[in-house]
Parts: C-alpha cells; sequence; structure tokens
C-alpha cells in the first residue's frame, strides 16, 4: 500500500479522491480530530475519525506520538486553520504509545525547555521546532552541493583520519587502535606509535584544508563538505566538538575572488532557505518572536527572522581590513569605557568574539569581511603580504554569531611556506606531500571553511549551536 506525503496533500486539488496517510499523531481532540505529522513539512494534517462507527478500543490506542496508517477521503475543510482534511474510512495502529510512559518524555504536549529537549535528543525531531530546524539543515546542506555544482566546482572527499594537524593548533582527537591498558612503549618509556594501526600517529581531521589544495592544484575548483573534529574545551554556544565544514578551494584565484566567493555562496544558500525553506521559517520567526518577549531588549533579535535573511541577501558584506578594525575598536565607546573583557590597546591583538560582534552589531550593522590579518595570529599556510607582518587571510563575521567563515590565500612560494613552517616547528618531512605542490606547478590559490552549524544557526535564528546539529558532540557530552 502506498502512502502520500502530507506536504503533498496540504496543496492538493483532489477533492473526495481516496488516500492513504502515515504519520505520527501530534493532538486527538475530541475523540475526533487527530493532527497528524509525517515530517514532510511542519503543517499536520486533520485526520476526522466517525467516532461512532468506530471501534472504540482502537479510538483508545490514538494517543500522542503513536504511529498510524490513516485511509481515506480529501475534503475541503469545514472548520478553520486548514483548507483540506480527510474524512477517515480506516484507522490502523503501527506503533502505539503509552501515554503513562510517554509522559515523561519530551513528547507529552507541554512547553519543554530546549535543554530538556537537548537530553532526549532521540525524541526532539518530532518536536515543531526541531522538524523545521532538521529540514533547514538538510535544505541547506543541499543549497550548498548545488551552488558548488552549478558554479564549476568538483566535490572532493578527504580524509577523516589524518597524519597531520591542518590548523597547527595541536587540538585533535587522536585515532589508535592499541590496547589502552597495555600500549607497546619505546626504550625511553613514551608510546611506540610505530606499533599502531597506521604505523604512525594519527587523528581526526580538524580541517580537509591541506589535502584540498592538492585537489585544486589538479581539478581547479574544489569543495570538500564533511565533519571535523576539535578538541578544544570550548563550552559556548558557537563551539562543537565534531561539526561539519565546507571547505572550497580554488586555483588561479587570490584573496579578492575568494571574498567575492564567500559573499556570493552565503548570499545563494540564503536566498535558497528564502525561497524554499517558507513554511519552517515562518515558524521559527514567531517562535523567535515570542521567546524574545521574555527576554530583556538587548538580547532581542534585531530584526524578524526573516527580514534579517533578506537583508543579507540584499546588501554588501563591508570589507575592512583588520588594521582598520582595530583603528576602530581602539576609539569605541566600550573601549574607552573598559566595557570589554580584552581591551584593545595596539595592533596585533587577536579580536575576541566581544570585538568582532561589536563591529557587525553596533557599528557596520552587516556583515563584515575582516582581512589581512597580522601573520603571528593565523595559521603557517596563509601568503605573507609584501609588508611583511600581515597575510593574506580573511574571517566572515555574521550579527549574532562571530565568525562564519575563515579563509585565506594559500602561500604559493615555497621558500616562505618553508620559512614559515620553521619558525612554528612544523615538520618539513611531515608536510613533504604539501609542499610538493609549492614545488611542481605551484599558482596563486585560495579557499575557506564555513562552520555548517554556524550557518543553520543564523538562518534558523536558534541561539545555541548544539540545537542545530542532530547529536550535538561538546566537552562532557557524546550520548547517543
Ligand atoms: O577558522 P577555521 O579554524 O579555519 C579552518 O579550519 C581553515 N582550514 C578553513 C579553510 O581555509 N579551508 O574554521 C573555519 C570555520 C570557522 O569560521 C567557524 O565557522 C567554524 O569553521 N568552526 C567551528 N564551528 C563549530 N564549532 C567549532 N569548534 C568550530 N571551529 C571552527
Ligand atoms: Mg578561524
Amino acid at each position: 500500500m502506498t502512502h502520500t506525503p502530507i506536504v503533498e496533500l496540504l496543496s492538493s486539488d483532489s477533492i473526495h479522491q481516496e488516500f492513504t496517510v502515515k504519520g505520527w499523531v501530534r493532538s486527538f481532540r475530541a475523540n475526533q480530530f487527530v493532527a497528524l505529522n509525517d515530517g514532510s513539512t511542519i503543517n499536520n494534517l486533520q485526520c476526522v475519525v466517525d467516532f461512532e462507527n468506530t471501534d472504540p478500543t482502537l479510538l483508545k490506542r490514538i494517543t500522542v506520538g503513536a504511529a498510524v496508517a490513516i485511509t481515506g477521503t480529501l475534503e475541503e475543510s469545514q472548520g478553520g486553520g486548514q483548507r483540506v482534511e480527510i474524512k477517515v474510512k480506516e484507522v490502523e495502529i503501527e506503533g502505539d504509545a503509552d501515554p503513562e510512559e510517554l509522559k515523561k518524555t519530551i513528547l507529552s504536549p507541554k512547553r519543554h525547555t530546549l535543554e530538556k529537549l537537548r537530553e532526549q535528543a532521540h525524541l526532539r525531531v518530532r518536536t515543531n521546532t526541531f522538524g523545521a530546524i532538521m529540514r533547514l539543515r538538510s535544505k541547506l546542506s543541499f543549497a550548498i552541493h548545488e551552488y558548488f555544482n552549478k558554479n564549476g566546482y568538483y566535490h572532493a572527499h578527504t580524509p577523516i583520519i589524518t597524519g597531520s594537524d591542518a590548523e597547527g593548533a595541536g587540538e585533535m582527537f587522536r585515532v589508535s587502535a592499541l590496547d589502552p591498558e597495555n600500549p607497546p612503549r619505546k626504550e625511553d618509556g613514551t608510546i611506540d606509535y610505530s606499533k599502531d594501526f597506521f604505523g604512525k600517529e594519527t587523528n581526526l581531521t580538524v580541517s580537509g584544508q591541506l589535502e584540498g589544495e592538492t585537489y585544486a592544484l589538479g581539478l581547479g575548483k574544489i569543495y570538500t563538505f564533511g565533519p571535523t573534529f576539535r578538541a578544544e574545551n570550548s563550552n559556548t554556544s558557537r563551539h562543537l566538538a565534531e561539526f561539519w565544514m565546507v571547505e572550497p578551494e580554488m586555483a588561479f584565484c587570490d584573496l579578492d575572488g575568494n571574498m567575492d566567493l564567500a559573499e556570493d555562496f552565503i548570499k545563494y544558500v540564503i536566498n535558497y532557505a528564502l525561497e524554499n525553506c517558507q513554511d519552517d521559517l515562518a515558524f521559527l520567526e514567531e517562535r523567535q518572536t515570542k521567546e524574545d518577549q521574555s527576554k530583556p531588549a538587548a538580547e532581542r533579535a534585531a530584526m524578524p527572522l526573516r527580514e534579517k535573511l533578506h537583508f543579507i541577501v540584499d546588501n554588501n558584506f563591508k570589507r575592512v581590513s583588520y588594521t582598520e578594525a582595530i583603528d576602530i575598536l581602539r576609539n569605541s565607546k566600550p573601549n574607552k569605557k573598559k566595557k570589554f573583557k580584552y581591551p584593545i590597546n595596539e595592533w596585533g591583538a587577536d579580536l575576541q568574539s566581544e570585538h568582532e560582534r561589536f563591529l557587525v552589531e553596533k557599528h557596520f550593522k552587516c556583515p563584515v569581511i575582516l582581512f589581512d590579518y597580522p601573520a603571528n595570529i593565523k595559521a603557517f599556510y596563509m601568503r605573507l603580504n609584501e609588508d611583511g607582518k600581515t597575510v593574506r587571510a580573511m574571517d566572515v563575521l555574521f550579527p549574532g554569531i562571530g565568525e562564519m567563515v575563515g579563509g585565506s590565500q594559500r602561500e604559493e612560494r615555497l621558500d616562505v611556506l618553508k620559512e614559515k613552517m620553521a619558525a612554528l616547528d612544523i615538520s618539513e618531512e611531515e608536510l613533504s606531500w604539501y609542499l610538493d605542490t609549492r614545488k611542481f606547478g605551484t599558482c596563486t590559490h585560495s579557499g575557506f571553511g564555513l562552520g555548517f552549524e554556524r550557518l543553520v544557526l543564523f538562518v534558523t535564528g536558534m541561539t545555541n549551536i548544539r540545537d542545530v546539529i542532530p547529536y550535538p558532540r561538546f566537552p562532557g557530552h557524546a550520548e547517543f
């Protein structure tokens, strides 16, 4: 027996025709009105049961959370709230949901906090909020692939297990098959990883960039879109230990081209959501507006969700050099009034999220691309400018989010790259494969990484990154 997705029926004109729908009961009112949801849309389908002619034991089993198959005819709805409804002929219970047991879960029909929902992440996708978020997440993922495919990029699958630390930050999860109780040891007592599965130390990747570069220098334009892992102990609403990153990399492209791409790409995927996820965005917008009512004015969203998204699509990002940004920050009110936790005194300071948010939310009031950062606060692979102290780096900063994108033009000159590596004590031997790209046909090239969850956070208007990935991993948490 085939069944029809609810999203199709809700806009169908096939009145009086018979359909079967399958989904989970969201509510059952007056022994008559079943609100059914199958995940295909935020909207429920009303199914009207002829309770006088239905077996009471069957009626009793139509409870919140139960999985049911309903067959009946599509009719114009008499009641308000929906255009069409199903006049039920037959109900079949596929899976019961004991109301007493269900009461103890987040599926019970009352308001639950996001923290509570997180504890039951395996059930939260059946709520309106998480249904909307996860549908958006899926659509955004598709839009990303569509954008790159349309623009001549190849999708490159870079390894998850790596023998290198792309960011040189050393915050990695080790991958090992050694017996943790009794690992083989070298004479000096340290663990002998040459006896490990790969014959060396390996980790979960922090970024696919270095391998991505090698592919761009053969395929021209590539992107990666995969999970990345960071063992940084950042317990914030913007950090995950496992997150998904989109990393385009382009041969024969400089920093300006890189910034153009980042802006065009972000606008495309946000516009895709606006055009293809209207119901979910409308729901999330209303949700945010309601949430904001209980917040102090300063914490409320500056604009309704969809207006905010349109604003991004319709306006240019502001491009500002690090040096200009430091001047703005140094002379800013919060700096002068000592409101920043990290005061900005001199050129060279690393920007904290309070500074980034000041620039974006208070000063420019739009997304900002900061570029040409001091070399010593950025990764080794970024191209050194002629001034000898800044690199061709760029970060895209977003209101409410902070850093959405980090990228750069890459150092393509072998000698300069080697000097940088030596200064940072990065082994040439370990990265000999990477250095080969600079030996054989090196060229201007650039790329960036976009944190996918930060994008989803922005588009859904949610405030905690743990709520935009199905099973969040963060310090102390790897449930499910
Ligand atoms: O700025 P990051 O560290 O840059 C890189 O990894 C480069 N290799 C990218 C490249 O040039 N190909 O990370 C890129 C983005 C950040 O801007 C942020 O959006 C996101 O990844 N990100 C995180 N998202 C969630 N949780 C974390 N712990 C994140 N760390 C970075
Ligand atoms: Mg960064």
